[in-house]
């Protein structure tokens, strides 16, 4: 009876954090063919793009677990079209924690795929950076071809000439300034920024395309990364908004019955799934970018997000053979008649995404057996998770600036153009301060950061911020949920 009482009383509250949070709902889209070519300029000096140096590509997905499966599927598909355009291994690096495959909960060992009818894109992508490898230092350290500062992995940089180009394309969970990464400490926008400046004063690229796959991930460049690098950028959202997973339990399209997992990102699986239907040779970056904004906005549908691009934008008007080369098989393709894109019925708010994974599984499990007992549990930690770290910021704002004003202060945005914060040390300090009296942020909390910015950009100092965490998590024990996700300490 208690049991009984207990799971449908979840089960409301799944419902009701899948509905309330989101909007999510069952609204079918059209579902014809979508042409919206023409227009965009072209005829861009992408002229001689054979004569190019070397391409060179830096793959992330930063996280791990079985319910964040669809990240790494991403990866490994990029992986894929980028050998079939050309380009060799040894200018691939590869970062993924390789939790996947073999994971026991996964219906087709040793295979992955990365849409319904998708093929494994898991066969030959070199493990570069697995497990603890797949660190902040070790993508910077990749990035800058720096291999004395690399730990662990096969030790492949970046070692790119003044006549190169180069891809990055990075999928995961975000938040506002914030990139996850699966164990350690995550990154922050201010030291990939940096990181980039970096590179290019040192004169070791043409230029560089940034794809960006995570909540607020425009939040990463917005107002921080300058013209004049040679970079172009484009993200998967605006700087105040989830990006979403597709592919998952109960959309249509959905992933075959046995997979309790998203098997893909929106805005990840529209750029890719774009690139191996065209002929990359005649196909712009900016006409990509335009595709992919309109898939990934989803009309009137209410999910979706709004891609973005930032930095040079002039680079749009090359073509994406010079990045991503091209598979022979699509050389003889016309650009616009062949600009067909799946649709998709809905998805799922990228940290919602864990929530769908548990309760599919839990759904699916025989009654009574242990594996439904294990669901219920992990559906039940990842709430409490969710309402204690809601909760103690929400505190920690009324004990900051008072009952009225909390909530509006943290959730300030500041106007287009402007960072997330102006002194990120202080951010970082009070994302330390919090998570000490309060316990791990986790993926779900990168939501926060925002509010931890503001906290900062208001002049808090460090001392406040931990007078008032420690009255927010008087007997909060730290770390007690770090076994469930990656944490953010360290
Ligand atoms: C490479 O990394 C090492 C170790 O972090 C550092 O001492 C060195 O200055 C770096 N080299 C360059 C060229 O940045
Ligand atoms: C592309 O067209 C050329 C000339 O018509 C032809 O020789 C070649 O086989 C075609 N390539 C493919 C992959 O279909
Ligand atoms: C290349 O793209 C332009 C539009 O951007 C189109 O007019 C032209 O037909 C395309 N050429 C080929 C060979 O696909």
């Amino acid at each position: 009876m208690m049991i009984r009482y207990a799971v449908g009383a979840l089960f409301l509250l799944v419902l009701s954090i899948l509905n309330g949070a989101n909007g999510r709902n069952f609204i079918k889209l059209p579902s014809e063919a979508r042409r919206f070519f023409g227009g965009a300029p072209d005829g861009n000096d992408g002229a001689g793009d054979d004569t190019v140096g070397t391409r060179w590509a830096v793959l992330l997905a930063g996280s791990n677990g079985y319910w964040n499966y669809r990240h790494q599927a991403d990866v490994c598909h990029a992986y894929q079209i980028l050998k079939r355009g050309g380009l060799k291994d040894e200018n691939i690096v590869v970062f993924m924690y390789d939790d996947i495959a073999n994971n026991e909960e996964n219906p087709r060992p040793g295979v992955i795929i990365n849409s319904p009818y998708g093929e494994d894109v898991y066969k030959g992508v070199p493990k570069d950076y697995v497990g603890d490898d797949v660190t902040v230092e070790n993508f910077l350290a990749v990035l800058l071809g720096n291999k004395t500062a690399v730990r662990g992995g096969s030790g492949k940089v970046v070692d790119s000439g003044p006549n190169d180009h180069i891809f990055v394309y990075y999928s995961d969970h975000g938040g506002p300034g914030v990139l996850g990464m699966p164990t350690n400490a995550n990154l922050y926008a201010d030291d990939l920024i940096k990181v980039l400046k970096k590179k290019h004063a040192s004169g070791t690229y043409k230029s560089l395309v940034f794809y960006l796959e995570a909540c607020e991930s425009g939040s990463i460049f917005e107002g921080l990364l300058p013209e004049g690098l040679n970079i172009y950028a484009t993200t998967a959202s605006n700087a105040e908004e989830s990006s979403w997973g597709t592919y998952c339990p109960g959309d249509s399209p959905s992933p075959p019955r046995e997979y309790e997992t998203c098997l893909g990102d929106l805005y990840s699986v529209a750029w890719m799934e774009d690139s191996e239907i065209h002929n990359l040779r005649n196909e712009s970056l900016r006409q990509q970018y335009h595709l992919v904004k309109e898939r990934t906005a989803n009309g009137n549908a209410n999910y979706g997000s709004h891609v973005m691009q930032y930095g040079d934008l002039k680079l749009s008007l090359d073509k994406l053979f010079l990045y991503m080369g091209s598979n022979p098989a699509n050389d003889n393709f016309t650009f616009a008649n062949d600009n067909f894109l799946l649709p998709s019925s809905q998805a799922v708010n990228q940290r919602d995404a864990d929530l769908v994974h548990f309760w599919d599984k839990f759904r699916k499990a025989p009654e009574g057996s242990a594996r439904k007992f294990e669901a219920q549990k992990q559906l039940a930690e990842a709430i409490a998770h969710r309402t204690h770290i809601d909760n103690s910021i929400e505190l920690i704002g009324r004990l900051l600036f008072g009952m009225e004003k909390g909530s509006e202060v943290l959730k300030t945005i500041r106007p287009a153009g402007k960072p997330l914060v102006d002194d990120w040390s202080c951010l970082k300090l009070m994302v330390r301060t919090f998570e000490t009296h309060c316990g791990s942020l986790s993926q779900y909390g990168m939501k926060h950061m925002r509010s931890l910015a503001n906290i900062c950009n208001t002049g808090v100092n460090t001392e406040q911020m931990a007078e008032v965490s420690a009255q927010a998590c008087p007997t909060f024990p730290s770390n007690s949920w770090s076994s469930l996700r990656g944490g953010f300490s360290a």
